[in-house]
């Protein structure tokens, strides 16, 4: 029987959770908040700016936008990170990815203070994610993590493949998982025969960002199938890179796209800011 991971609800505990901490340190006199800033009018990144705006609402985290024209030069933005890690009200700091070129956006990521990062792409927090040591970790691999350990799969050895290798989702998962105990492949567009590698593995996750690019054929039965995809169908509708309704015939778990990754990611996000709200006001 194939197990339908339940992204939605176990985001939501998370989101509760979340809410007690943000509670407990409004008792305290801090008032948890988020900055986030855009460049540009991406229309997903106006989708997902959105959903983070609710999410901090639901939870008590103040949440202020700041929203940049796409020409803006480069030494405005770095001002306004600037005077956002100064502010003492803010305590974390979101730069939406992407932003356009001329603006690099590692110099930006570089510029925000790494206790506010709570995107966990400050080349500090990156370092210490490698390091095994105490850090944000970047708000997606840490939910999948969640999600792997809420249902008690197994990742001590275990073989896991992933196919991506970004600096916002394939990087930072592969150590994330190597740091408990996974054998980790990373698959990407220049290797040779995936749909090998891919049936080799127990753990099969999926952040390339193409509609149903994984198929039965490629999956090992009984694998655990992690769809981080977000791509919009010929009708419109939200895809995953997985093909779903072949694949869910022969995992024996598989997250659904929507309602899987998705509500994760926010929800660490949010974890984030508390933690990030703590450590800059402890006593
Ligand atoms: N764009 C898509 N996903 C993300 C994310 O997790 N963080 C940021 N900053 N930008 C994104």
């Amino acid at each position: 029987m194939t197990v339908i991971i339940d992204g939605k609800e176990l985001a939501k505990k998370i989101r509760g959770q979340v809410a007690q901490e943000v509670e407990k340190l409004k008792n305290r006199g801090v008032n948890p908040k988020l900055a986030v800033i855009m460049v540009g009018d991406d229309p997903a990144s106006k989708v997902y700016v959105k959903n983070k705006s609710k999410a901090c609402n639901e939870v008590g985290i103040e949440f202020e936008e700041f929203l940049l024209d796409k020409n803006i030069e480069k030494n405005e933005l770095i001002t306004l990170i600037e005077k956002l890690n100064w502010r003492q009200d803010i305590h974390g700091i979101l730069l939406q990815s992407p932003i356009p070129e001329h603006l690099d956006i590692y110099d930006a990521f570089g510029a925000i203070d790494y206790r506010k990062d709570v995107d966990g792409f400050h080349p500090i927090n990156i370092g210490r994610l490698a390091l095994n040591r105490q850090t944000f970790i970047s708000c997606t691999p840490h939910g999948i993590l969640k999600m792997l350990q809420e249902y008690n799969i197994n990742l001590k050895g275990a073989n896991v493949v992933i196919l991506g290798r970004s600096n916002i989702v394939g990087k930072p998962l592969a150590q994330v998982l190597l740091n408990n105990d996974a054998t980790i492949t990373i698959c990407h567009s220049k290797t040779k025969n995936i749909d090998k590698i891919t049936k080799n593995a127990d753990i099969l996750i999926s952040a390339i960002g193409k509609a149903k690019f994984v198929t039965a054929d490629m999956v090992k039965q009984g694998a655990v199938v992690i769809d981080v995809g977000i791509n919009r169908g010929e009708d419109g509708k939200l895809v995953g890179d997985v093909d779903f309704a072949n694949v869910s015939k022969k995992a024996s778990y598989i997250t659904p796209v929507p309602g899987g990754v998705g509500p994760m990611t926010v929800a660490m996000l949010l974890n984030n800011v508390v933690i990030a709200a703590k450590y800059l006001n402890a006593q």
